[in-house]
């Protein structure tokens, strides 16, 4: 088994996005900015925004954290979306979900200019994504498929079975890797909680994506001998045994798949680093107007 190291890959595409933001400076060129709107305290959104943050400072990117109260009305949010929809000094934003109940998350994204709209999640970037064309691509699966190119692992002919529909994974994953189009070219089967013989499927995967959302959800009984294995799951499952009283795992149960394994992500430092590297891509992707000329 050989480890897809979503940490260090993404230490060396951060190296890549500084020295050009530092050729943009020594250019006199202003350096570029994202913008995150985060409302309430939902904890995981907390560390998300927090790591968001982080990772545009050692880029040298500028950041905006922009922290909403929970109670907040549904215009006001717009409001403020508005606002930094209109500045010139902002390239991309975006509204960490999950929002809380009283606001419509879809009329939110929907009001995002799809130029800004670096999380991808406006349905012009989805329906660009689905289509092929240049557009702002969810983080999640474009980090996915760069981690999967930058190891070398085929797709094309491939069958990669993903587990799990969501909006912002699964069903922009299957729209990318279907593509006609180097790094794709792969035969693409979703499951979801309705999939009868889930595991009759999944023992097809050449290449298999877990993205439910449910601890160590893939055992090893469900993979086959030699398959690439990519965990999209963080769950905070209770650990006794550390400071904090839990720990992260992913939706793969890591130590017995890992046996079968040829490649694996593992949780922390998979996919997920990878996906905050996507974001930081995508906005200087939106810095230079590269998707919306
Ligand atoms: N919540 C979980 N993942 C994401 C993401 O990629 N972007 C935003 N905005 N919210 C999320």
């Amino acid at each position: 088994m050989q480890l897809l190291d979503g940490k260090k890959l993404a230490a060396e595409i951060k190296a890549e996005i500084k020295a050009e933001v530092e050729e943009l400076l020594r250019q006199g060129r202003r350096a570029p900015a994202l913008a995150v709107i985060m409302v309430g305290n939902n904890p995981a959104s907390a560390t998300y925004v927090r790591n968001k943050i982080r990772s545009c400072e050692q880029v040298g990117f500028r950041s905006v954290d922009r922290h909403l109260p929970e109670d907040i009305t549904q215009e006001q949010l717009l409001g403020v979306v508005d606002e930094l929809n209109r500045d010139p000094e902002i390239d991309g934003f975006i509204v960490q979900l999950p929002l809380p109940e009283h606001l419509d998350e879809q009329l939110i994204i929907e009001h995002i200019r799809p130029e800004k709209d670096v999380d991808g999640f406006h349905p012009m970037n989805i329906g660009r994504t689905l289509l092929g064309l240049p557009a702002f691509n969810p983080a999640t699966p474009r980090g996915i498929v760069d981690m999967l190119q930058r190891y070398g692992i085929e797709t094309s002919g491939k069958h990669v079975v993903i587990v799990g529909r969501s909006n912002i994974v699964g069903k922009p994953l299957a729209a990318m890797l279907v593509q006609k189009a180097e790094g794709a070219n792969a035969t693409v089967t979703v499951c979801h909680s309705r999939t009868k013989n889930l595991s009759e499927i999944t023992l097809q995967a050449d290449i298999l994506v877990a993205a439910i959302g449910r601890p160590r959800f893939i055992t090893a009984d469900m993979v086959k001998q030699g398959a690439v294995v990519v965990d999209v799951g963080i769950n905070s499952v209770p650990d006794s045994s550390r400071k904090s009283g839990y720990r992260l795992v992913g939706d793969v149960d890591f130590e017995a798949v890992s046996e079968k394994a040829s490649w694996i992500s593992p949780v922390p430092g998979g996919v997920g680093q990878m996906t905050v590297v996507s974001l930081l891509e995508n906005t200087l992707l939106a810095y230079k107007k590269q998707i919306y000329k």
